[in-house]
């Protein structure tokens, strides 16, 4: 692999697709080859089986089969587009990826973490990003922002409680990983986090 694979994950509303869109922007300006991609989906299979996931109707998915579908998405998202961009030394970046799943599936439903790791590297054949970029906010400022955006779909009507084991998963899943992670505070202004996340990956990059 040549390629650079950096995946932005955060509660809803944390500001990941806004600095994975800057962030794209950055790197293009200066030359260097991307790919932009987010989870679940990122592929037309994909596609359909996030609109399963998100489809308010299913009140009754039962959490295997949420934590399967995902695992199902990536896989085809790895295979189809990811790893055969690295391949080609591309910097690939990810609107979330298999720390979503420890998060919300593992920390905020309980759902045993070991369980959840091994399908997803059985799914992704162990393919594990270089720079795991955290935007850490409460969760309740995260649901304040997203709202702005839309309706509500079935994982932003959990109560808040699960969002918060899932935003003290995420910090955990940090501690546990240091050398992958950058954590920053996402309540600082667009432009400054925008700066910092240059700051890392140009260095990575050589920018
Ligand atoms: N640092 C920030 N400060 C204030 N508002 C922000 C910040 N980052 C993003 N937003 C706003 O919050 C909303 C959600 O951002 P978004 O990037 O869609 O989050 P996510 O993809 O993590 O759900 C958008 O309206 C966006 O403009
Ligand atoms: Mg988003």
């Amino acid at each position: 692999m040549i390629g650079i694979f950096i995946v932005f994950e955060g509660v809803d509303g944390s500001g990941k697709t806004t600095q994975l869109s800057l962030l794209n922007k950055y790197l293009c300006a200066n030359h260097i080859a991307t790919y932009a991609t987010r989870e679940p989906g990122g592929t037309p299979l994909g596609e359909k089986i996030r609109e399963l996931l998100l489809n308010p109707d299913f009140i009754d998915m039962q959490s295997r089969t949420e934590a399967l579908l995902y695992a199902a998405a990536r896989a085809q998202l790895v295979a189809q587009e990811i790893r055969p961009r690295l391949q080609q030394g591309t910097v690939v970046l990810c609107d979330r990826y298999i720390d979503s799943s420890l998060a919300y599936q593992g920390y905020g439903r309980g759902m045993d973490i070991d369980f959840l790791i091994k399908i997803n590297q059985l799914g992704t054949g162990g393919l594990n990003p270089q720079l795991v970029i955290l935007l850490d906010l409460p969760p309740e400022e995260g649901l304040i922002r997203s709202r702005k955006v839309g309706p509500a779909d079935r994982l932003e009507n959990e109560a808040l409680d699960f969002h918060r084991r899932v935003r003290a998963g995420y910090l955990e899943l940090a501690r546990k990983n240091p050398d992958r992670y950058l954590v920053l505070d996402a309540r600082e202004s667009i432009q400054t986090l925008h700066q910092e996340i240059c700051r890392v990956v140009g260095g990575m990059v050589g920018a």
